[in-house]
């Protein structure tokens, strides 16, 4: 469910930016006929997006296990880019329709630097004495818990079950560190702490 909002949302976003590159591109041409054109041809098209982009959002929001303080940036930045556009076309001023899009746009790396950012979180202190199973369960608690849960059955942002995963090691440990659709890779885990992570979630299955 997660996983074909979060590509619709792409799609719907994707179009939307279409959308708009185009018509700020015939605002600032000076093709104001064709821009007129062009908004009646699409105002339907356009309606559809804008509710499909707001209510794919809402949903990615309310089930995302990674809300930072970039997705409340992203969604003040989309926000603001409203009204810009709206005056901007309406006055046929091309400096707000031209920051519209730039926002637009900025909202969208923003959304992409957030991904990164779950692996970004500082690692805890772990000592030579943790045994493996205590530091894979410091590890899960730090970086997988807010999308896995607490007992691996947690699924925000579309997060597999790990209590029914049938991926071996080799799979687990592969996905950990590269990564997969809505989750990041974990490239700068090492191998050792990777292992001792996917021994704790293995715990999981017996339960
Ligand atoms: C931002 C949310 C998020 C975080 C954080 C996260 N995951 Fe995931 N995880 C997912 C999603 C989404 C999938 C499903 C990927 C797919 O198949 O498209 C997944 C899949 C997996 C799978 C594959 C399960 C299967 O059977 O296919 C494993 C194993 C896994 N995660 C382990 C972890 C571990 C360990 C961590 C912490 C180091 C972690 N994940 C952190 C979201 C997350």
């Amino acid at each position: 469910m997660y996983t074909g909002m979060l590509h619709t949302h792409t799609l719907v976003v994707g179009l939307f930016l279409l959308l708009y590159l185009v018509k700020t591109f015939l605002l600032v041409t000076g093709k104001e006929d064709t821009l007129a054109v062009f908004t009646t041809k699409t105002k339907w098209a356009e309606r559809v997006i804008s509710v499909l982009f707001l209510a794919t959002g809402i949903f990615l929001y309310l089930n995302s296990g990674n809300i930072t303080w970039m997705v409340h940036l992203k969604i003040g930045v989309v926000f603001a880019s409203i009204p810009l556009a709206i005056i901007g076309f309406k006055k046929k001023n091309k400096i707000l329709a031209v920051l519209s899009l730039v926002l637009l746009f900025v909202s969208y790396g923003l959304g992409e630097a957030n991904k990164k950012q779950a692996t970004k979180v500082e690692k805890p202190q772990l000592s030579s004495s943790t045994g493996e199973l205590e530091t894979g369960k410091i590890l899960y608690t730090t970086y997988c818990e807010a999308c896995h849960g607490a007992n691996g059955d947690g699924q925000k942002s579309g997060a597999k079950n790990l209590k029914i995963s049938a991926l071996d090691n080799t799979g687990k440990s592969m996905i950990i560190k590269n990564g997969k659709g809505a989750m990041p890779g974990f490239s700068a885990l090492s191998d050792a702490e990777i292992q001792a992570i996917v021994q704790y979630t293995d715990a999981f299955k017996e339960k």
